[in-house]
């Protein structure tokens, strides 16, 4: 039997791609092995966006090197990000790989696993297929309630920091209706719950035909019966409009929880690192959502050491967390990255001073995690129940805030929904107990 394993390095989206070339595989008649040791064909799905991600696939590379010279038969291929960014300069680097694929040319990869067959030479594709999002690519996902869908591909907003415009190219959008036939086709196999995925799922619809934007998509998806929830990553706090905000607001399916990365407080750095918003405007459009959806839950992402970042700048950062009050943040060094045009501003700062700014922020909202998590204690929230929690004797689920809750009901069938009133609150998770 022909088997494959992947190893996924990065994001949603990245993780959605790994499902996807599984899905090519095992439509083919390939098996998923567990582990690498067991495995005819590698996969290494890569990601490029922090230094520190690279480096983490450098090393994991190393290690199927070793593989590969106790069974030669072995094919490596490497996919994801990395592979765009370095194309056929993998194979100087390590001549031991077999093959590598763009994230826009993951439709090709049996093409290139029976071209491989054939002629055990390299086979490399990063050009990128222009009819990408046309294709309905399988996927093999390994939950069972809850599906990533991926509605557009690339960016075009040229943050200054970020590598994704140049690997994952210009936006493009899936057309509704095959989005709407994905998502039937999802509830037919018994799932309840969608995440739809896009570098910058608010400006969906740019260059569609059908003409189609993002709010009218999520009534769309909301409409489909057998979903019960949709939730959506990633929003630019830009393309933000009143017309989504009503979309969450009075879509029942779509959840109270969004994504809106900020990365700076600083007027000064947002418009360095090419936002093209204002802290305040930032505010204003938080305001309007808190006040639209009372107890959303709100996420971000923030960027500390951004090249000229001065301790006033940073303080504005904390300044806006402390105003912002998140449920969650995702903070990251800023890391240099191929390409990308801070790479050439002045004011590059030393690891320590960015080290120490990550520690703050997280500090900070550690603290602000503890105390809006224990808000919610007594409160009464709707969960769906995933299966059984690591700790034993409890079922596990998540709220639409998309929080995990661990509670006593065995008899909860997996995949209901169930409302659990909370009883305590950790940093990362809460006990609760069903209602009856
Ligand atoms: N350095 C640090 N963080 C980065 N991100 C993107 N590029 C960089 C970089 N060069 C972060 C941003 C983005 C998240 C996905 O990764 O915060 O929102
Ligand atoms: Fe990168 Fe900015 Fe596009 Fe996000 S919106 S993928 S941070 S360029």
């Amino acid at each position: 039997m022909k088997s494959f394993h992947i190893v996924t390095f990065g994001c949603q989206m990245n993780e959605h791609d790994s499902e996807r070339m599984a899905g090519i595989l095992e439509e083919r008649g390939y098996a998923p092995a567990s582990v690498a040791e067991n495995a005819g064909m590698v996969i290494l799905n890569t990601c490029s966006i922090r230094e520190k991600a690279e480096q983490k696939f450098y090393s994991e590379l190393g290690r199927l090197r070793t593989l590969k010279k106790a069974n030669p038969k072995l094919t490596i291929a490497v996919a994801g990000c990395i592979a765009q960014q370095e194309g056929k300069k993998i194979l100087s680097k390590a001549p031991y790989v077999d093959m590598v694929l763009g994230p826009s040319d993951i439709a090709g990869l049996f093409t290139m696993v029976e071209a491989h067959r054939r002629r055990p030479v390299p086979v490399i594709e990063t050009e990128g297929d222009p009819e990408y999002h046309h294709k309905l690519i399988p996927a093999s996902r390994t939950d069972g309630l809850k599906a990533w869908v991926s509605i557009m591909y690339g960016c075009d907003n040229f943050c200054t920091y970020c590598v994704v415009p140049y690997l994952r190219g210009r936006e493009r959008s899936r057309p509704p209706r095959d989005l709407v036939q994905e998502v039937r086709g999802l509830t037919e196999k018994g799932f309840k719950e969608v995440t739809l995925l896009g570098q910058n799922v608010n400006s969906y619809g740019k260059g569609l035909k059908e003409g189609s934007d993002f709010p009218r998509l999520l009534g769309m998806i909301n409409d489909i019966p057998g979903i019960e929830r949709v939730r959506f990553v990633t929003s630019h706090p830009r393309d933000l409009s009143d017309a989504l905000i009503e979309a969450v607001r009075d879509l029942p399916k779509v959840c109270e929880s969004l994504h809106l990365p900020v990365q700076s407080g600083s007027d000064r750095v947002l418009a360095a690192m090419n936002r093209r918003y204002t802290s305040s405007e930032y505010r204003e459009k938080v305001k309007k959502l808190k006040s639209a959806v009372p107890g959303i839950a709100l996420t971000t992402d923030v960027i500390v050491g951004f090249p000229g970042e001065t301790e006033d700048d940073f303080e504005m950062t904390m300044g806006l967390l402390g105003g912002v009050e998140y449920d969650n943040i995702f903070a990251f060094k800023y890391s240099q990255r191929p390409n990308t045009a801070a790479l050439t501003l002045t004011g590059h700062l030393p690891e320590n001073v960015k080290e120490a700014r990550l520690e703050r922020v997280l500090s900070l909202q550690r603290d602000i995690t503890l105390k809006k998590n224990s808000r919610l204690v007594g409160t009464v929230q709707e969960v769906l129940v995933e299966g059984q929690s690591k700790k034993g004797g409890k079922l596990t689920g998540r709220t639409r805030g998309n929080k995990a809750v661990n509670f006593h009901g065995n008899d909860a069938p997996i995949g209901s929904l169930l409302s659990v009133r909370i009883t305590s609150a950790g940093p990362n998770s809460f006990s609760g107990e069903p209602c009856v």
